[in-house]
């Protein structure tokens, strides 16, 4: 893993094999949903490296006893729908006791501003380490605002976990928010530089919610 102040770049063989495959436009729906979920392992993985633990005291196995410890925060997981979806099962096989908050935004056509249309956190934020899953960031216009929403509610600790993200939608997340931490897949190219004129990152891997829900 290579890091630059607050973005974290998950450099893993592994990763890098299967993020080739996900890129490939002849993986299927089934295969991106697979792959999604196994880069959303490891991504969970490296992301809550600094979850603090609390003992659970003295506790015994079969043969002797040993100090127990459980995770020490209220984790909060705020899929961005639909393509963050992708990410939310490995996230939860990781971290099974995650309050999952879903928040609905999506990019207007002609000015690829984030629209709000789902959102119901509750009334106070008990969450301690929140965790804002979406594949892509492209603009960042809708990694923005939705950070932007859960810092008004009342979320301190913030992580920004992704797949593919461009150089200038990292940069304007950054400026936006430098307070938060980001988590993002590379492969050689790195965070890739390229959006075209409709704001899809190059090569990216296409709209991710198309190709998970099969909905080209
Ligand atoms: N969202 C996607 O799903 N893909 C992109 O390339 C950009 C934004």
């Amino acid at each position: 893993m290579s890091s630059n102040s607050k973005v974290q770049i998950l450099n893993h063989p592994l990763v890098i094999h299967k993020l080739s495959v996900l890129r490939n436009k002849e993986t299927s729906p089934k295969e991106v949903r697979e792959l999604l979920k196994e880069l959303s392992l490891l991504l969970a993985l490296e992301s809550t490296r600094d979850l603090p633990l609390i003992s659970k005291g003295e506790q015994l196995s079969p043969v002797g006893s040993y100090e127990g410890f459980k995770i020490g925060q209220n984790v909060g997981l705020f899929p961005i729908l639909r393509a963050g979806l992708g990410l939310m099962d490995g996230f939860l096989s990781m971290v099974p006791t995650a309050k999952t908050h879903h928040l609905g935004l999506y990019r207007e056509k002609s000015t690829f501003l984030p629209v709000e249309y789902y959102n119901k956190l509750p009334s106070t934020c008990a969450i301690e380490a929140g965790f804002v899953l979406d594949p892509m960031i492209a603009t960042a216009g809708t990694a923005i605002a939705s950070v932007s929403i859960l810092k008004d509610w009342g979320l301190k600790n913030i992580k920004f976990c992704c797949v593919v993200a461009s150089r200038v939608g990292l940069d304007s997340l950054i400026a936006a928010h430098p307070d938060i931490e980001i988590y993002v897949y590379e492969i050689f190219c790195a965070v890739d530089e390229v959006l075209t004129s409709g704001k899809y990152i190059v090569p990216g891997l296409g709209d991710a919610g198309d190709r998970i829900f099969n909905t080209f």
